[in-house]
């Protein structure tokens, strides 16, 4: 540890990354982080992303918002061996930089609480009655106790339900403003692709998952207006506020007595309640935030709104001079959301109006719109695996343009990857990522490669396929510590509603398969692995659910009778099929920078792509027959184990 120690790329990359994973209201993310070359990171309040205009004029839950991705930042910080030093508003001219986290040089702090970090999430469904210990309820209590905070927890049934009942007089209230219920809507996703393509805002998939595919019907602009007169808002903020807190075991009211101003007392209420959060997700507890109660006071405080702001005071005891920051719900949730409520990237994207862009992709006119290479250069791409497959791509996708990667490989060279992959003999021995970076950069120095050199893992796939725009998934499936990696990777692209371009090589055929988990009806790898565990999968497991036997050429079938018989033949892989995938790769993401759809599997077979047809007609036809002859040898070799136990019993 040494105090001239810089931050790193992808320090700076994880940091901001693990700090928009925090609350917001409607999801709208209205922070932008400035980063400095002295180790300070300025966060500061967007205000074009603010909501609640009408009810919330200062922004104060958008203060909280910030006070929880504070409380983020500084999590991972310490995790990866820096300890931050917060100001709050230290700019008393500059009243939207909100806090500036500066961070020195520390030992790496692994305590779990990255994993809280990645797994907490609002949960909206009912709670099971299952009460919450009080020795957890005590140590939420001690976090905000230690920052001069009140957190008071109501566990008796008739309390939470007055709760409850106010909770939903204020959400009927806020969706009856005009302004406030058009910011909603504007925020509401219905379908998948939207919250994929917006990566903020609320999906309707999360906010009530058994009747999503109705949200359009139930939450569209006209439905609303038209059944506004008969109760409907009261109706909705029955089931969305009043229910849900009823069911719960306990609800929560954050609070402060401070003489504070309202911007200091809601930026730090919005880091106590994020470390609350954590704490809460790190002991198994599901939470909710209802936003409606206190928003309804926030601009003038005990008047707006009927007398609810009074009667959440009463239902908590409030002291009269103490302000509420957030009001929650915990328990144990009856359903945990499936999928993700997503992030917008942090890293702004740039133009393309400078001398050596130009000409790098000069050539690509006519062909690229202006408007599709500005998306290429704004694009992450994230490379998990960069061997034969994943590395193939890299280099076209760099002349194409594309000025944003993310490679992520645990493996180094080896003299039998020169067949194929773009190394030569002076990077045996280095991390593939590593002399791909290198390699981007000679082409176009003002390219970002970020690297990973673990690889994917269970840790690190949240943020990697977080911050990835698209992916290709070349991730090594010959053992089982690729698979496990593989199928981690699929599940939390789905969650995480990305496009995962995967390529198989066998002999001297590509198979390409694009994964488009935008889709609403989308699963990981098709739902080839549904229920199956991630870790244990074997190489022969995985091809098998993979592939169809009709997928295997001619050579594979030879390599599997071998293998049959008891041989271990190598693998074969050559360079023409991986720089097949490259050549499929790069032009797909150049068809998804453009917003055009793709085929959903591309299958090259080279020698059948040069063959005359008379000879290609021959070949499909051994093809088929030695087919038939390798399911005969797999059902005999399935047989005869069988066989020789018998023998063998006497
Ligand atoms: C101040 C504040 C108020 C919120 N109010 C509500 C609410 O009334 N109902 C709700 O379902 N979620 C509420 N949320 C949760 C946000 O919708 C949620 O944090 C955001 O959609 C991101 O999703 P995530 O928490 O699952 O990461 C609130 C969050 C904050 C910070």
């Amino acid at each position: 540890v040494t105090a001239e120690r810089a931050l790193a790329a992808e320090e700076i990359d994880q940091l901001l990354y693990y700090a928009t994973l925090a609350p917001s209201p409607h999801n709208a993310q209205g922070w932008a982080f400035d980063v400095h070359a002295d180790r300070r990171i300025d966060v500061r309040l967007d205000r074009r992303r603010q909501v609640l205009a009408e009810l919330d004029p200062q922004a104060k839950e958008g203060h909280l918002a910030i006070g929880a991705a504070v409380e983020n930042l500084c999590v991972a910080a310490r995790h990866l061996g820096w300890e931050p030093h917060v100001a709050w508003l230290p700019d008393g001219r500059d009243r939207d930089l909100l806090a500036r986290v500066e961070l020195a040089p520390a030992l790496p702090c692994d305590d779990g609480s990255l994993l809280a970090i990645t797994s907490r999430a609002t949960h909206r469904s009912h709670y099971r009655p299952k009460p919450v210990e009080a020795r957890v309820l005590a140590a939420l209590g001690g976090i905000a106790d230690a920052e001069g905070f009140e957190l008071t927890v109501l566990t008796e049934p008739t309390a939470i339900s007055r709760v409850a009942q106010l909770a939903g007089r204020a959400g009927a209230f806020k969706l009856a403003c005009h302004q406030t219920r058009g910011e909603l809507q504007d925020l509401l996703r219905f379908s998948s692709r939207e919250t994929a393509e917006s990566r903020d805002g609320l999906a309707f998939d999360l906010l009530a998952p058994r009747v999503a595919r109705l949200g359009r019907l139930l939450m569209g602009k006209t439905t609303l207006r038209a059944l506004m007169p008969f109760g409907y808002a009261r109706l909705l903020a029955h089931s969305a506020e009043e229910l849900p807190i009823r069911s719960s075991p306990a609800v929560a009211l954050l609070s402060v007595r401070s003489g504070d101003p309202a911007a200091l007392r809601f930026l730090r209420g919005g880091q106590v309640f994020g470390r609350i959060a954590l704490e809460a997700t790190a002991a198994g507890l599901s939470l909710q935030p209802h936003g409606a109660p206190i928003e309804v006071g926030l601009a003038r405080p005990f008047e707006h709104g009927a007398p609810i702001p009074g009667d959440l005071r009463a239902a908590f005891g409030l002291a009269a001079d103490a302000t509420p920051i957030i009001l929650f719900r915990l328990g144990y949730a009856t359903h945990t959301p499936e999928r993700r409520s997503l992030r917008r990237s942090v890293s702004s994207a740039r133009s393309s109006a400078d001398y050596f862009y130009r000409e790098l992709t000069r050539r690509n006119q006519g062909v690229v719109s202006s408007a599709t290479q500005d998306k290429l250069r704004g694009l992450r791409i994230g490379i998990f695996g960069c061997g034969s497959i994943g590395g193939a791509p890299v280099e076209i996708l760099a002349r194409m343009g594309a000025e944003s990667f993310l490679l992520a490989e645990p493996g180094t060279y080896e003299l039998n990857n020169l067949n194929r992959q773009a190394a030569t003999l002076a990077d045996v021995g280095r991390n593939k990522a590593e002399a791909l970076r290198e390699r981007i950069r000679t082409i176009n120095p003002g390219a970002r490669a970020l690297v990973e050199p673990r690889g994917v893992t269970a840790g690190n796939v949240h943020y990697l396929v977080g911050t990835s725009d698209v992916i290709v998934d070349g991730v090594d499936v010959t053992e089982a510590a690729g698979i496990e990696a593989k199928l981690l990777l699929h599940r939390e692209a789905w969650r995480q509603r990305r496009v995962v371009i995967l390529g198989l090589d066998m002999g001297g055929t590509q198979l390409v398969r694009v994964h488009d988990y935008r889709d609403d009806g989308s699963r990981p790898l098709d739902g080839r692995f549904e229920g199956v565990p991630a870790a244990g999968v074997s190489a022969q497991t995985f091809l098998m659910r993979m592939l169809s036997p009709i997928d295997v050429p001619a050579d594979m079938i030879r390599i599997a009778e071998r293998v049959l018989d008891g041989e271990t033949p190598p693998m074969p892989q050559l360079a023409p099929t991986a720089a097949q995938f490259g050549v499929v790769a790069s032009w797909a993401i150049l068809e998804l920078a453009s917003g055009k759809s793709l085929r959903r599997e591309i299958r090259i077979d080279l020698p059948g792509v040069v063959a005359p047809p008379a000879r290609r007609l021959r070949d499909e036809a051994r093809r088929m027959l030695a087919l038939v002859r390798l399911k005969l040898l797999l059902e005999n070799a399935r047989r005869r184990p069988r066989q020789r136990a018998l023998r063998r019993t006497p």
